[in-house]
């Protein structure tokens, strides 16, 4: 008896922490500003293929090789076989690249926690949005602020302690995004908004490259907010002990993950309509559309101010796993302390982030290829390295380590049923590579 509950209570303490890495800007931020460019209800519809095709058998698998190797992903991968540590390196790579952009966006939340704080409303939300990103300094010095709370947290190793919290904001997030999507479909002419987001219209795609291009979008949507292709997992993974259930956590963190991402969609893509803004306004899309909705609702200072904390901590707690993966390879290889794994690479993160930060402003213009700092960030971390990062680590757990290993490892040796085994194994072998790839191949060349 104590013994099952136990057992309960770990994996459950699990799924919040691996659930709270997974939550984060990319539900709340990205999903709804990538959904509007993409075309809305295709978009989602695409997402949702990709997260049962792709998300769920990744995640199942880097859980497996963190919890068989108990390693960082480079240990992970190097311990299985030498020659595919590079896929380790790829994903350390890329929670570098991440975390220099994500901390932006996160400086973003915190100025807007404290304007509500100041307890004036938002007036004119657009202007207001573009006015604060285009300024050279001011969203610097509120990334700074993000990554020195990162840092900190990181740092005194205290991560677990906030994770901790995730029991109290996650279900508090839920609330405050279902307040703000009632509220948000019955503001008039949201009508437009939902059928945006929840009935399919061809008339945007003109041409088959338009759809993978929307397919590329969705695909790099689902390894950014499952936190895939970078490693993440198998760090997450290598704490787990021994009998936990890795299957049930595999349906449930993704389950998880896309409600909170269909709530932010409903909570924003319907006032993006109603007060007549556009769906493919980018980036700044929640920061502009979800003041208004406040501003239109009693107490809304109130709900405003409670709402971007929330999603401060979902943000911390996404930051916190990214910085993790790159410091506990610090320790791990070069010997470092942990103080000196942490800050150094935040260091740099933060420089590269200023640049990614300017690029909303002074450095608008400044592209390469026809994208700016910023798009070239994302580009290279969404759309080329995790799923490159997937790709590999399919290949590797379908044909180098093995499905017949990968399986005594989600099954506990035997302990638990895996009546999807030969699904997952044409998914890991076949389906998800070959998806990846021809998605690759065909929208970068
Ligand atoms: N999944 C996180 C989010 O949705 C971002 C993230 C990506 C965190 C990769 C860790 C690793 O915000």
């Amino acid at each position: 008896m104590t013994h099952k509950r136990e057992n309960w209570s770990s994996n459950f303490g699990f799924i919040m922490a691996a659930a709270s890495s997974a939550i984060g800007l990319g539900n709340l931020w990205k999903f709804p500003y990538m959904t509007g460019m993409n075309g809305g209800a295709i978009f989602l519809i695409i997402y949702l293929v990709f997260i049962i095709l792709l998300g769920i058998p990744i995640l199942l698998s880097e859980m497996a090789i963190g919890r068989n190797t108990q390693l960082n992903p480079l240990g992970a991968y190097k311990k299985i076989n030498k020659k595919w540590s590079f896929v380790g390196a790829i994903g350390i790579l890329c929670s570098f690249i991440i975390l220099s952009y994500y901390s932006v966006i996160g400086g973003w939340v915190i100025k807007y926690i404290v304007s509500f704080i100041s307890g004036s409303k938002i007036k004119d939300s657009f202007t207001y949005f573009e006015n604060f990103v285009s300024q050279p300094l001011e969203p610097i010095l509120w990334h700074l602020l993000f990554m020195i709370i990162t840092v900190s947290i990181v740092t005194f190793g205290i991560s677990k302690g906030i994770e901790r919290i995730s029991k109290i904001f996650l279900p508090a997030l839920l609330f405050l995004i279902l307040i703000v999507a009632i509220k948000s479909l019955s503001l008039p002419n949201s009508n437009e908004g939902l059928k945006f987001f929840i009935v399919p219209n061809f008339k945007g795609i003109n041409s088959f490259n338009d759809f993978l291009n929307i397919c590329l979008h969705a695909m790099g949507q689902v390894f950014f907010s499952l936190s895939l292709g970078m490693g993440a997992l198998i760090t997450y993974g290598s704490y787990l002990s021994k009998d936990t259930n890795l299957k049930k956590s595999a349906i449930i963190i993704p389950l998880l993950d896309t409600l909170f991402a269909i709530l932010a969609g409903l909570a924003i893509l319907p006032a993006v309509f109603a007060f007549g803004y556009k769906p493919q306004s980018g980036p700044g899309l929640i920061f502009q559309v979800l003041p208004a909705v406040f501003n239109s609702m009693n107490f809304g200072i109130i709900f405003g101010f409670m709402f971007f904390l929330v999603v401060f901590f979902a943000a911390i707690t996404s930051s916190i796993s990214l910085l993790e993966v790159v410091a506990s390879f610090c320790i791990d290889t070069f010997k470092w302390s942990r103080r000196k794994s942490t800050f150094l690479p935040a260091f740099i993160m933060f420089l590269i982030g200023t640049f990614a930060s300017l690029s909303f402003g002074p450095l608008k213009n400044t592209t390469l290829l026809n994208m700016n700092v910023f798009d070239i960030a994302t580009f290279l971390s969404d759309k080329i390295l995790m799923p490159l990062g997937g790709l590999f680590m399919c290949l590797f757990v379908g044909y180098v380590w093995g499905i017949k290993n990968i399986s005594n490892e989600i099954t506990n040796n035997g302990k638990l049923s895996f009546r999807l085994e030969p699904v997952f194994s044409i998914l890991i072998k076949y389906i998800a590579p070959a998806l990846i790839l021809i998605i690759f191949i065909t929208t970068l060349f």
